[in-house]
């Protein structure tokens, strides 16, 4: 069942994913070889909680930290430590918080140094993936828009999409329906209507399309062991377009 979101439901959510992003910027901009990946989850939880917001993945389903910080050939999921972060990693920071009732959810990989050409086309061909998916999330259009366009843009750079990880509906829980699958195909799948706020976040590998869990049952990484990228926004669909709701607030 979609859970439709008033105007002024969707002001709280641009709050929520407004505080997400300037957090994400903050984690960001911490990031140099030498770092733990330990260190950013803490900070990331104080920067939510000097906020006034809770960090929306810590206890999701028992995941223990508030940050997923995914290096290299993880590709989500990835679970703060004492790894050291060296030149020429490529990071995923994916974070969320709960404010005044709503959840926001948003993620970006972030290069470390001088990182390889091959690295920077596939953080360049996930962002551009998402930034091009975000504009099919009008009124009319369907999910399948969303899902084949960002399938199409990252396919036409060469990478691939996974499948066993999709994007979600979000809103009063962080994970409510529609289900949105970075593959599929154009005019399929539900009708996209105003008051829909949507996560959409392509995982983009270098090599195969295939992950696998690690051991520790969180930890997502590709079965070829090549890199992977991720980026996500939250956005509304409204009368006038699409709305990113995660972005820094002026
Ligand atoms: N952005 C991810 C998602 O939408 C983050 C969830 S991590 C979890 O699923 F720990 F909360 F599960
Ligand atoms: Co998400």
């Amino acid at each position: 069942m979609v859970i439709l979101k008033s105007p002024e439901e969707i002001e709280k959510m641009k709050v929520s994913n407004g505080i997400v992003a300037e957090i994400l910027a903050e984690i960001a901009e911490m990031v140099r070889p030498g770092i733990r990946t330990i260190e950013l989850d803490e900070r990331s939880e104080l920067l939510a909680r000097k906020k006034g917001a809770r960090p929306a993945f810590k206890g999701y389903r028992g995941y223990p930290f508030s940050l997923c910080t995914s290096v290299n050939c993880e590709v989500v999921h990835g679970m703060p430590s004492n790894r050291l972060i060296r030149e020429g990693d490529i990071l995923s920071l994916d974070f969320g918080v709960y404010h005044d009732g709503y959840y926001g959810d948003a993620a970006i990989t972030v290069p470390v140094g001088k990182v390889s050409d091959n690295a920077e086309r596939l953080m360049k061909a996930t962002r551009t993936a998402l930034e091009e998916a975000v504009q099919e999330a009008r009124v009319g259009n369907r999910v399948g828009d969303i899902s084949a366009r960002v399938q199409e843009s990252v396919e036409g750079a060469g990478f691939s999409v996974v499948r066993d990880f999709v994007g979600h509906g979000i809103g009063k829980h962080l994970h409510e329906d529609p289900q949105i699958p970075n593959f599929g195909v154009r005019g399929r799948g539900l009708e996209l209507k105003p008051g829909m706020v949507l996560a959409i976040e392509p995982m983009v590998n270098e090599g195969s399309f295939e992950v696998r869990v690690l051991p520790d049952g969180w930890t997502v990484v590709t079965t070829d062991g090549k890199l992977s990228a991720h980026f996500e926004h939250s956005i509304a669909v409204t009368e006038n377009g699409p709305v990113i709701l995660s972005l820094a607030q002026a």
